[in-house]
């Protein structure tokens, strides 16, 4: 079980339940035991008293002296009955047993005995002793009580208990439940800041934590400030090495091309074209070495809009026979999860190609549906054949120049920024005829890296 809600939950769903079946047996347990003594306890003062009252007369047969003082036994089939029997001179029994007879064999000692046995209306507890009143037979005193009034007090004791139990153990499943909420809380709110250090929002968790999680948190704190330390160091390191290596190559270019004038022409272009792309590989990896918040980890929201400005103006100089549309939505453009710097470093080199290749006009969208978010370049120029779409994100590689200067870097790059971010860029034919480059941003438009 992955989930720490379920597993505290199953918990004290065992816990609620093993207690309060716990209280239900032992309670009923011992409310059916009191309860039968204090049956016992009673029906024994009865039969005693039974026994007091009972004399006999001149005959030898057994009588009363005055009513036994319970009204019980003289409501007819009330459920409480006596009987006092003297074997040969006959019986006499409560008004309350209009039918039937107790068995007075249960009275066989001087000592109250009791057991439970078929009565006049269903079982009963039957309780009796016999006495020698006069030389001869002797006197058995025999009272009853049904069963089921005492069955049925503890019935309804029993339904009652359950029926309290019951709101117990939901009262305390439910407090249970808001205790696990209120602990997990701080869980749910470093997820929450997690989220934030990921997509850019934060740069470090911040605020007071319990405890248990600051230490997590201190350490969470520690990583990403030494990731990003690493980062940066890297990146400079990277950007020293592209440059240092810049300014020998553009002298050995240099000196290639003077003997690719001279004697020898062959090793000269050999060397130069090599120097090229040595050069390409160079301009490519500073740029990415440049770039902002990349591999950081962290990457801050970026609007768009903002960026886009001072862009399409500096297109709009570059290209002057192009006009470059900038189609906002009603609200706006959405922010999305990139480093400023690295979205314009995207977008200009798309600006830039579809400058270079549009007719008269490119125009900058936002494309929003479901859960995907896309800013969409297009352009009203020749395009290109779908399947030589994917060879222009490699390093150099360039399509039909038709004249136009270009060292097939700027594709490459964008795509390696974007993909950074969990983003991605791909090329598709415009509506127009033209070509459109798609900057694909991750679902939730957050860094998933
Ligand atoms: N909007 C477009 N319309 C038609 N072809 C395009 C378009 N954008 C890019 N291409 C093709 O893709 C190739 C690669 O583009 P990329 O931006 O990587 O390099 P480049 O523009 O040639 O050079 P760089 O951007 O490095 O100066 C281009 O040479 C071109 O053939
Ligand atoms: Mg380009």
């Amino acid at each position: 079980m992955t989930s720490l809600r379920a597993r505290f939950m199953l918990s004290i769903l065992l816990w609620v339940g093993l207690g309060i079946a716990a209280i239900w047996y032992s309670s009923v347990r011992l409310f059916t035991t009191h309860v039968e003594a204090q049956y016992h306890e009673e029906l024994e003062v009865h039969v005693r008293e039974l026994g007091e009252l009972t004399r006999l007369d001149r005959a030898g047969r057994p009588y009363l002296i005055r009513p036994v003082s319970d009204p019980r036994y003289g409501v007819p089939l009330s459920g409480y009955y006596w009987q006092v029997t003297r074997p040969g001179f006959g019986s006499i029994t409560s008004p309350s047993m209009t039918r039937g007879a107790l068995d007075y064999d249960i009275a066989h000692s001087p000592h109250i005995l009791h057991r439970v046995e078929n009565g006049p209306t269903g079982d009963a507890i039957v309780y009796g002793f016999i006495r020698q009143a006069a030389p001869g037979t002797p006197l058995h005193f025999v009272m009853a009580t049904d069963e089921r009034h005492m069955l049925r007090n503890i019935r309804l004791f029993t339904r009652e208990l359950t029926l309290w139990l019951g709101l117990l153990a939901a009262a305390l499943l439910a407090s249970g439940m808001a205790i696990i909420t209120l602990g997990l809380r701080p869980f749910r709110r470093l997820g929450a800041a997690v989220d934030a250090l990921r997509n850019g929002r934060a740069a470090r968790v911040d605020g007071d934590w319990p405890d248990e999680i600051a230490p997590l948190v201190q350490d969470l704190n520690a990583y990403a400030a030494r990731n990003a330390q690493i980062v940066a160091r890297g990146r400079v390191a990277a950007g020293a090495l592209a440059h240092s290596l810049r300014t020998p190559l553009a002298i050995m270019v240099d000196e290639a091309e003077r003997l690719a004038e001279g004697t020898a022409p062959e090793a000269a272009r050999t060397l130069l074209d090599e120097s090229e792309r040595m050069l390409r590989q160079i301009d490519y990896h500073l740029a990415r070495a440049r770039s902002g918040g990349s591999r950081v980890g962290v990457a801050p929201l970026a609007d768009p809009g903002t960026v886009l400005a001072p862009l399409v103006a500096a297109m709009g100089r570059c290209h002057p026979a192009c006009a470059f549309v900038v189609l906002a939505p009603p609200g706006g453009f959405a922010p999305v999860a990139m480093d400023g710097d690295d979205l314009s470093e995207i977008l200009s080199n798309l600006l830039d190609n579809a400058g270079k290749w549009a007719r008269g006009r490119v125009t900058v969208s936002e494309r929003r549906a479901g859960g995907a978010h896309a800013l969409i370049v297009a352009d009203d120029g020749p395009g290109l054949p779908p399947d030589r779409h994917e060879a222009m994100f490699a390093v150099g590689a360039t399509g039909d120049t038709g004249g136009r200067s270009g060292s097939g870097l700027g594709l490459a790059i964008a795509r390696d920024l974007a993909r950074d971010y969990g983003h991605d860029l791909l090329m598709e034919p415009a509506p127009g005829g033209g070509l459109q480059l798609v900057l694909h941003f991750a679902e939730g438009n957050a860094l998933d890296v």
